[in-house]
């Protein structure tokens, strides 16, 4: 990708800011738990991390908010690196969770009932479930091996936010109800209070915008971390986890994204989506209310904006 002039970054995530803040008023903010009920829906962050380490940010882009879904993308990845092999794909995963977009809601069943409990992909909640049974299988502590690996990238600790975690637990009847439903086929192996701990307190990692856009560079640096220079994953790997993040990472609205923003992206209940620029940059936004189908509203519009301006759609 052609050096993009930092000036004309700053400059475009200025603007890009602009034109979606008004947006997140068309939005809801999350109310199944009080702590994402609380957050302002008038708060904003848009921060992108260049490859060399330039951060450009704008708004609330140092504020910690709890990472929801995104940490499906994290958790994939560790699994990816405790089970995946150079040359390609784990069937160990593969065989367990699919690679297709589900076209339903994050948290839906009904997929699970037509297609024997293998879930479509990682990126909706009962993909994420048996991620975490793997990740209990080869992880001797699972939650420890995901805020080491998030914190190393994001460049700082990263910690959990145990009122959320246990406001998790306490409205996790829908991702019992799938667990369940999974162990019946067979489909996971440990004891599902183990799977919904990991998972609830996976979505309770709290993390800023910044942080964010820091700790997915590796995937548009073909797996290595540029801070560090370490691999990740490697670079066919990393390939694999942004085709999924393209098809799947914001749920049923995924063709709407790969339209108008054209960046494998994975969104979260708070507000925040993340975005890769291959070969440029991590990119996160942030603003709570969300669309529908669990996207923010803002957030989409901003990326649309920001891709447009600084032509990073991989189309
Ligand atoms: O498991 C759940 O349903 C919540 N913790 C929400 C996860 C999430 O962010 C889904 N996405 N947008």
């Amino acid at each position: 990708m052609a050096r993009i002039d930092p000036t004309n970054i700053e400059q475009a995530i200025r603007d890009s800011a602009d034109a979606a803040r008004p947006h997140a008023r068309k939005g809801e903010v999350a109310d199944y738990i009080p702590q994402l009920a609380e957050l302002d829906p008038d708060r904003f962050g848009l921060a992108l991390v260049e490859l060399d380490g330039r951060e450009h940010v704008v708004g609330d882009a140092d504020e910690c908010f709890p990472i929801q879904s995104m940490s499906k993308l994290f958790a994939l990845v560790l699994a990816m690196q405790r089970l995946g092999s150079d040359r390609g794909v784990s069937e160990e995963i593969w065989t367990r969770v699919g690679r297709e977009p589900s076209g339903d809601p994050f948290n839906s069943l009904v997929q699970l009932e037509h297609e024997r409990g293998i879930p479509r992909n990682p990126m909706i909640n009962a993909g994420a479930l048996v991620i975490a049974d793997l990740l209990i299988e080869h992880c001797s502590d699972p939650l420890d091996s995901l805020t080491g690996l998030i914190g190393e990238l994001a460049g700082e600790p990263v910690r959990i936010d145990p009122e959320v975690a246990a406001a998790e637990d306490a409205t996790s009847q829908r991702n019992r109800a799938m667990g369940n439903l999974m162990a019946s086929f067979g489909n996971l192996t440990n004891d599902i209070d183990a799977v919904l701990d990991v998972y609830n307190r996976q979505c309770a990692i709290t993390m800023s915008a910044r942080q964010i856009a820091r700790s997915v560079r590796f995937l548009a640096d073909d797996g290595v971390d540029p801070a560090s220079g370490r691999t990740v994953l490697s670079g066919s790997l990393a390939r694999r986890v942004m085709a999924v993040m393209l098809t799947c990472g914001t749920y049923d609205a995924a063709g709407d994204f790969a339209f108008s923003v054209g960046l494998p992206c994975k969104s979260g209940v708070a507000g925040g989506i993340l975005a890769v620029a291959p070969d440029h940059s991590g990119i996160c936004v942030w603003s709570p209310p969300l669309d529908a189908m669990g996207n923010s509203v803002a957030g989409r519009v901003a990326l649309h904006e920001l891709t447009e301006r600084l032509e990073l759609s991989i189309f």
